[in-house]
């Protein structure tokens, strides 16, 4: 299918009415040029996530990210702030960093250009004989970061509007767990071989928790109990759902004194688009935050944090966090396994997409977003050049 008429189809189902909502086409999983306007259109233009402010809480202690093709770090500063600069060294463009960690001052790897937290070239040995040489003229570029509710946000666009703007209307419904407090546990990088879109609709539903995650989350949930936002906003969706009493994960420890009746069970599942997407709970977060790598790969971050209270509770720490770990590992072994299915599906001659059920109304929120970035007039020059 050429990639005007997946757009036209896309366009079609973002305005078809949820209770006849189809699935998107095969090809807009698939279509590299799809994907490049996706990276220009989407991930340019918007604000991601590359973990929380507490996975960094000291002074020196940064995050490795990329948004399309910019590699980014996000750095803690003496004064307490999160500061995002690019990861690329002034001198010959190496990537500075790696991963994550602290550094007193970020050191190039090739011939040791020398930059101090706030960006600010420090050193740069051998450069006295270069007469027009000015140190002050070389500091790394800094991007726009934002911590909304305990996470970092970040993003190229020095015109889009501010995280407290764009996702006031559900501040309140993450703020009462007050997850700014819980505390890391485990952050994992991987690489998948699915398209980042499949991943991120797969997050969204609860649909699949009772079939595909049987062996773990999908025993304590109740479908019926889903709710989800009553208007469609441009900037995220989200659900809920509640846990019974046989969660081993998901309701608020005994010391919890803030939640009370049923938000002391019930789960917030936010994405925010287009890829940053979290299972918020009383006792625990848990989060993805996606890179596409190409159409069928893409760059998963994977973290956990706890809520103070039960962290607290645990009688041996360390064995609980293990366990904790090899439940989420297994949870995260569960959506690799329909993704990447789902993927290799989506190529085949008689791949189709299907009706939608009203557990997927987010895939449909997700549709008309898309539409909006992609098949919106000012892409119209775009759409052209792909064909
Ligand atoms: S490229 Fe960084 S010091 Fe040369
Ligand atoms: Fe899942």
């Amino acid at each position: 299918m050429d990639t005007k008429t997946t757009l036209d189809l896309l366009a079609d189902r973002a305005a078809t009415p949820l209770d006849q909502a189809m699935s998107s086409p095969p090809s807009l999983y698939t279509d590299p040029a799809i994907l490049d306007m996706e990276i220009k259109s989407i991930f340019e233009k918007e604000w991601h996530c590359p973990g929380l402010a507490a996975d960094i809480p000291e002074p020196g202690d940064y995050v490795t990210f990329s948004i399309g093709e910019q590699q980014v770090f996000s750095m803690r500063q003496k004064d307490g702030s999160i500061r995002t600069f690019s990861n690329i060294c002034r001198h010959r463009m190496m990537q500075l960093l790696e991963g994550r960690g602290n550094t007193k001052v970020v050191v190039c790897p090739y011939h040791a250009w020398t930059y101090s937290q706030d960006g600010s070239l420090r050193g740069a040995p051998y450069m006295d004989r270069s007469e027009t040489f000015d140190r002050k003229k070389f500091c790394l570029p800094e991007i726009r970061t934002e911590i909304w509710n305990g996470w970092i946000y970040i993003t190229l666009n020095a015109d889009a509007p501010s995280t407290a703007e764009l996702l006031a209307p559900i501040n309140d419904l993450v703020a009462q767990f007050r997850m700014d407090r819980y505390v890391p546990c485990e952050t994992q990088d991987h690489v998948w071989q699915t398209n980042w879109k499949l991943l991120t609709e797969n997050f969204m539903e609860g649909y699949h928790l009772p079939v595909a995650h049987r062996a773990t989350v999908g025993q304590w949930i109740g479908l019926d109990d889903t709710i989800f936002p009553p208007d469609v906003n441009p900037h995220f969706t989200w659900q809920t759902f509640t846990k019974d009493e046989t969660a081993i994960y998901g309701r608020a420890a005994e010391a919890c004194d803030y939640l009370e009746g049923k938000w002391r069970y019930t789960t917030i599942m936010p994405t925010v688009f287009p890829a940053h997407m979290y299972v918020l709970a009383p006792d625990h977060v848990w989060y993805l935050s996606l890179r596409p790598r190409g159409v069928g790969e893409v760059h998963v971050r994977f973290g956990v944090a706890l809520a103070p209270e039960r962290l607290d509770a645990f009688p041996n720490k360390q064995a609980a966090l293990k366990d904790l770990i090899t439940f989420f590992d297994h949870v995260n072994e569960e959506d690799r396994f329909v993704v990447e299915g789902i993927f290799t599906g989506a190529q085949g001659a008689l791949a189709q997409a299907g009706p939608l059920s009203w557990l997927e109304r987010e895939i449909h929120d997700f549709q008309k977003y898309l539409a909006g970035k992609l098949c919106s007039p000012q892409n119209a020059t775009a759409r052209v050049a792909a064909e």
